[in-house]
């Protein structure tokens, strides 16, 4: 476990409260590791996390993350100094972001019940636009000159894509996918042509491509069209956030760092970042985090405890009396956390 910064702090107990209720009724017993890499640890020692740090996670089953970030602390030291290295180190390159509309969540679309709206953003989390490779030259003359390079390799893309056909056969046989290919010339008409090759090797599953402008518009016009969106990185992530927003709060929403094959350990954490904002006053909602826990746990083969966790997510939604602020009640966090593992207990 990574707490990490801000709200992380306050998110993550509550996290582990529920797990352990899960683990209580379903008979599992876990062993945390609780690592205090920070942007706290950042200013101490100059490092996010220490030499070596990606070794010490390896052995590890899963890892369950906070968030961090800090005012003080750049956001590309936060980002390059822990995220991106674990999610690269290990692979994990698939972010899979759930976007579901529960009961008890106002969504700020008109016309939309629960049900209606669930879909699942697959984000390449590998490579794509987010790359080091770049440079700045003719530094702080009227020559400067910067670049920035993005990478697609057909390894990289073809995984995504299988991986988010193979969900969707799970699901509702459907995957769109975001692109760009009118303005990006070389990359995002690549990424067109392996969809349509992938999309070979799944015969029963319809799909249909939108370029990332209209398709913001259509998340919001309509939600409903969706069940598996495929995009790349910088498309993911910018998807990813207003799949939740659509769907109430940024607040519950969860997601999974997967390396499908196992060969390292996958990370578990909410969509939203550290929120100095709200950081302090133990009114976070902590949905987004234990949602997350129940990727964990359907990832380790735990099935019933995550439905278990879900279930029990949505029945204390359905009361007003434990929803935080960012969903329009008062409760606490602590409220919230303990009000779930309550619905565990039975
Ligand atoms: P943010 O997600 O931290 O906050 C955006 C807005 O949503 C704020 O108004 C915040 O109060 C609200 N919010 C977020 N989570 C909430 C929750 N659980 N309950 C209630 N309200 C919630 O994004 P922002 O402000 O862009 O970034 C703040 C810091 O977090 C930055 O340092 C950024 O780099 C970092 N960050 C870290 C991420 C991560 O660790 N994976 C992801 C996104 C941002
Ligand atoms: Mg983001």
């Amino acid at each position: 476990m990574i707490p990490g910064d801000g709200i992380g702090k306050e998110v993550v107990p509550e996290g582990l409260r529920v797990l352990e209720a899960a683990g209580r009724r379903f008979e599992l017993s876990f062993s945390w590791e609780h690592f205090d890499w920070s942007c706290e640890t950042y200013l101490k020692t100059g490092k996010m996390m220490p030499d070596g740090g990606l070794e010490q996670l390896r052995s590890f089953d899963a890892i369950f993350l906070g968030a961090v970030g800090y005012p003080g602390v750049p956001d590309h030291v936060s980002l390059w100094g822990l995220l991106i290295p674990i999610r690269r180190g290990f692979e994990q390159y698939v972010n899979l972001r759930p976007v579901r509309l529960l009961k008890g969540i106002e969504t700020p679309l008109k016309n939309f019940e629960p049900g209606q709206i669930d879909f699942c953003v697959v984000r390449e989390n590998n490579e794509g636009e987010y790359s080091d490779v770049g440079g700045r030259i003719f530094r702080g003359t009227d020559e400067e000159l910067v670049m920035q390079e993005s990478i697609f390799t057909r390894r990289g893309v073809d995984r995504i894509l299988r991986y988010a056909f193979q969900l969707a056969r799970k699901r509702r046989s459907h995957v769109t996918s975001a692109t760009k290919s009118n303005g990006i010339i070389h990359t995002m008409p690549y990424w067109d042509e392996r969809f349509r090759v992938i999309a070979q090797e799944f015969p029963g599953v319809r799909t249909d491509q939108y370029h990332i402008d209209i398709l913001t518009a259509h998340f919001v016009r309509h939600p409903d069209w969706f069940d598996v969106v495929v995009g790349s990185n910088l498309f993911g992530d910018i998807l990813s956030d207003l799949g939740p927003a659509v769907t109430g709060s940024i607040g519950i929403a969860p997601s999974a760092n997967l390396n499908p094959e196992r060969k390292y350990p996958s990370m578990f954490e909410p969509v939203h970042g550290s929120a100095p904002d709200i950081a302090g006053k133990g009114i976070a909602n902590p949905i987004g985090q234990i949602w997350s826990g129940a990727m964990m746990l359907r990832h380790i083969g735990e099935e019933q405890a995550a439905e278990a966790v879900e279930k029990a997510i949505e029945a204390v939604l359905a009361d007003p009396k434990s929803r935080t602020a960012d969903i329009g009640g008062n409760a606490k966090t602590e409220d919230v956390g303990k009000a779930i593992a309550g619905k565990l207990a039975g």
